[in-house]
């Protein structure tokens, strides 16, 4: 059965660059391959801290690193992809049923996250073991 970590995918986003800056651009459906529901953003993280840690069941994201730089992991319990996000027009897709968890942030990250769903702690599966259960039962090999 294929996994969800299959479905991860590097989104580019447009940039128009001139002599006062870099200006780049999010719409919905169009940039991202869903309606927007949510955004929020991480910012002020303390050296050495690590954010995410959970899967979603429905909702889906894109994660663009705005300012700074950070490690993304992902797993589908089976296999891991680390991705290094550092550039502002690039994000990453995250499809629901991947757990995530973020890395190693520089100093004045800004992570801006752009998602499918409102916020529903239930739609969180946090418990890794949970999580692993709820692959082997959605997505079993
Ligand atoms: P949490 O999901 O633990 O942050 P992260 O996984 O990114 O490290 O969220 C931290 C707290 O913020 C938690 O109490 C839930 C709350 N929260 C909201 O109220 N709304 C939101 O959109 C998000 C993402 C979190």
């Amino acid at each position: 059965m294929p996994s969800p970590l299959d479905n991860v995918r590097i989104l580019e986003f447009p940039k128009v660059s001139d002599p006062r800056g870099n200006l780049s651009f999010i719409e919905e459906a169009v940039h991202v391959p869903f309606a927007i529901k949510r955004v929020f953003y991480i910012y002020d993280v303390p050296g050495g801290a690590s954010r995410g840690g959970h899967a979603h069941r429905h909702n889906r994201q894109v994660l663009i690193c705005l300012s700074g730089s950070m490690d993304l992991h992902l797993t589908d319990g089976r296999q891991e992809r680390v991705i290094t996000l550092n550039r502002a027009n690039t994000g990453v897709l995250i499809p629901p049923g991947v757990w995530d968890s973020m890395h190693n942030f520089s100093s004045g990250t800004t992570l801006l996250v752009v998602c499918s769903e409102y916020y529903d702690e239930a739609d969180y599966i946090r418990d890794y073991s949970e999580y692993l259960e709820y692959m082997a039962r959605t997505c079993p090999t």
